[in-house]
C-alpha cells in the first residue's frame, strides 16, 4: 500500500472511495461542522446527511456507513467513519476505525481512497494510526485457499491519498512518519503470517529460515545453533522439550549493531520471543479443543522478528538483540516424562511435574543465554499461560517484574502503541508453590495465580537484569474480526517493541546532547 499527502478538499477528491472520519458531535455541530463533511454534502444535495440519518449512522465509535455517490463526486463512493466522542479520542481509535474503513473499501474491491484526516491535535501521531490502521486492516491470511479464487485475487486499496486537515501545510517530517508507520505495521503482518502458518510448514527449521531471510534483507546479524550445539550449551530444558519431536530445534540469535563504535558498545536490549512451534501438551496432552490453536505458540518470537525488521531500519545508537529457543512440545517415546529432572543451562534443576509447562522450560535456558550478554534490560514475550486470559480477558496482556523503571517504559511504550499491557504483581506469596522435593524446583505450581507462577519460574533465570515478561496468551490471537483485527494472529507486541526502541533512542539522544552543551554552560 503507497501513501501520499494531499491538500485539497474531500469534496473534490478524485478515487474510489473517500473515507470520512467524523465525531459523534459532527453530525449534529451547528456552530463549527468540519468543512469536509459540509462540503461533501452540500456537492451530494444533502444526500450524505440524509442517508447517514437514514441508516443510522451518528458519529459512533464501531459505526460505518458506505454512500453511493452517483456521479454527484468524483468518487465512487463516500465511507462514514464513526470516531465516537472527542473525550474518549486517541490514536488507537483511529487505527481501529481506519482498519474497518480499509475492510468495507476492499470489500467494495475498490483500489484507490482518498482518506480524509481528522482534525486533532496531535497530527502525527493521527498520520501514524491512518497508515497503521490502512496496512493492518488490508490483512488476510488467504495462502492455502484455492476456491473462491475471485475473493483472493480480488483488487485492494493500494493507493491511498492522505488530506492534510483544513489550513495545514504539508511537511517532510510527514513524509517519515508515514513511512516509519508502514514498515511497522508490514512487520506487525509479517509476525501475523508466520503465526498463522500451520505448524507443519512452520516447524522450527522453517522459523529458522525465516530468520535467515530476515537478516539478510535487513542486515542484521544472525546465529542458528541447532541440537549439537544447544547441547554444547548444557541448555537442558530446552533439550528436553524438543526431545519428543522428530523435528530438530534451533536456537535462534538475530543481532542489530550499531556502525559506530562507541554507541556499538553500549549494553544491548535484549529481546527473546517463545518459539513452540506446536505445543501439544507432551505426555500431559491438551485435550483437542486446547491444542486446536497451538500453532500460534510461536507468537512472541514472531513479535520479536517483526519487531526486529523494523530496528534494523531504525538503526537505534544501542546494540538489539533477538534470542529464540524453536521446538516443538510432543509426546513420543523419546519424550520428556512426568518426574524427570532437568538440568537448566545455570546449572538450577527442574522436577517436571506438567508437560504442558514447556514455555518457561525453554525460556529460562534462552533467557539465561540473553543475559550472558549483560544487557541493560530484556524483555520477553510468551504465549504462556491459559491462566492469563482467564485474568485479563483475550485482548489484554500481562506484564511482569520488579524493575519499576523498566516496566513503566514498557507500559508507556504499549500505551501510546495502542496495545493493551496490564501489570500483574509477582506477588512473592506465590513463590513456594515451585518448591520441590526432589530437585531445586518444579515446572508447574497449582491452578491459581497460574501466570504468576509461570513468571516466578523464569525470574530465576534472569538474576539482577531488569527484566519485563509479557505474557501474550490472550491478545496474541482473536476469534473475531475487530477494527485493523481479523481472526487470527494479530502481530501483538511488535508495536510495542518498536516503541519502547525508539522512546530509548530518544533518551540516549537527548543525553548525549544535554552532555555536548554541558562545558559551555559553565
Ligand atoms: N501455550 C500454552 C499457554 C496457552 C494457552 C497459550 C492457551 C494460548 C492459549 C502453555 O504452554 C501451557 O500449556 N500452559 C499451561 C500451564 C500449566 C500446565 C501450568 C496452561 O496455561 O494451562
Ligand atoms: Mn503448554
Ligand atoms: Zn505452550
Amino acid at each position: 500500500m503507497n501513501f501520499s499527502f494531499g491538500t485539497g478538499h474531500a469534496s473534490t477528491a478524485k478515487a474510489d472511495v473517500l473515507v470520512l472520519p467524523l465525531f459523534d458531535t459532527d453530525l449534529t455541530d451547528k456552530k463549527n461542522p468540519p468543512s469536509a463533511w459540509v462540503k461533501t454534502d452540500k456537492k451530494m444535495k444533502g444526500l450524505l446527511a440524509k442517508t447517514a440519518q437514514q441508516e443510522g449512522f451518528k458519529g459512533k465509535g464501531e459505526q460505518t456507513c458506505v454512500i453511493q455517490t452517483h456521479g454527484k463526486l468524483s468518487v465512487g463512493r463516500v465511507i462514514l467513519l464513526g470516531l465516537g466522542t472527542r473525550a474518549k479520542f486517541n490514536a488507537e481509535v483511529l487505527r481501529m476505525a481506519l482498519g474497518r474503513a480499509i475492510k468495507a473499501a476492499n470489500k467494495l474491491k475498490a483500489k484507490t481512497a482518498v482518506i480524509q484526516l481528522p482534525g486533532v491535535r496531535e497530527l502525527d501521531a493521527a498520520i501514524q494510526s491512518t497508515v497503521e490502521g490502512s496496512i493492518l486492516g488490508s490483512y488476510r491470511y488467504d495462502k492455502w485457499r484455492t476456491t473462491n479464487k475471485d475473493e483472493k485475487s480480488a483488487p485492494r486499496v493500494d493507493k491511498v491519498q492522505l488530506l492534510l486537515p483544513d489550513g495545514v501545510k504539508k511537511d517532510k517530517s510527514m513524509d517519515a512518519t508515514a513511512a516509519l508507520a508502514k514498515s511497522i505495521a508490514e512487520a506487525a503482518n509479517f509476525s501475523r503470517d508466520l503465526v498463522n502458518e500451520p505448524a507443519g510448514t512452520m516447524t522450527p527449521t522453517i522459523l529458522a529460515e525465516q530468520a535467515k531471510s530476515l537478516a539478510k534483507d535487513s542486515g542484521l546479524g544472525l546465529h542458528i545453533f541447532d541440537r549439537k550445539k544447544i547441547e554444547e550449551l548444557k541448555m537442558g530444558m530446552f533439550l528436553g522439550v524438543a526431545r519428543g519431536s522428530v523435528e530438530e530445534p534451533k536456537l535462534i540469535h538475530l543481532s542489530y549493531t550499531p556502525d559506530d563504535a562507541a554507541a556499538a558498545k553500549r549494553a544491548p536490549i535484549a529481546l527473546v520471543g517463545k518459539a513452540i512451534t506446536f505445543d501439544s501438551g507432551g505426555l500431559s496432552l491438551k485435550p483437542s479443543d486446547g491444542m486446536l490453536d497451538m500453532k500460534t505458540d510461536m507468537a512472541g518470537s514472531a513479535a520479536v522478528l517483526g519487531a526486529m525488521r523494523v530496528i534494523a531500519k531504525l538503526k537505534p545508537p544501542f546494540p538489539v538483540h533477538g534470542f529464540m529457543g524453536a521446538c516443538e512440545n510432543m509426546p513420543s517415546g523419546n519424550a520428556y516424562r512426568l518426574g524427570d529432572v532437568l538440568i537448566s543451562r545455570l546449572g538450577k534443576t527442574v522436577e517436571i511435574t506438567n508437560t504442558d509447562a514447556e514455555g518457561r522450560l525453554v525460556l529460562g535456558d534462552v533467557l539465561a543465554y540473553a543475559n550472558e550478554l549483560k544487557p541493560a534490560a530484556i524483555i520477553d514475550l510468551a504465549t504462556l499461560t491459559g491462566a492469563c486470559i482467564v485474568a485479563l480477558g483475550p485482548w489484554v496482556a500481562g506484564a511482569f517484574g520488579d524493575d519499576d523503571q523498566l516496566m513503566w517504559n514498557v507500559l508507556e511504550s504499549a500505551r501510546s502503541a495502542g496495545e493493551d499491557i496490564w501489570r500483574l504483581p509477582l506477588t512473592d506469596s506465590l513463590k513456594d508453590v515451585l518448591k520441590s522435593d526432589v530437585a531445586d524446583m518444579k515446572n508447574a505450581g497449582d491452578r491459581m495465580g497460574g501466570s504468576i507462577t509461570a513468571a516466578h519460574f523464569l525470574k530465576e533465570f534472569v538474576g539482577d537484569t531488569p527484566w519485563v515478561h509479557l505474557d501474550i496468551a490472550g491478545p496474541s490471537n482473536v476469534n473475531k474480526d475487530k477494527g485493523y483485527m481479523s481472526k487470527g494472529a494479530t502481530g501483538f507486541g511488535v508495536r510495542t517493541l518498536v516503541e519502547f526502541i525508539r522512546r530509548r533512542t530518544a533518551e540516549l539522544n537527548a543525553a548525549a546532547a544535554d552532555e555536548t552543551i554541558a562545558p559551555d554552560e559553565e
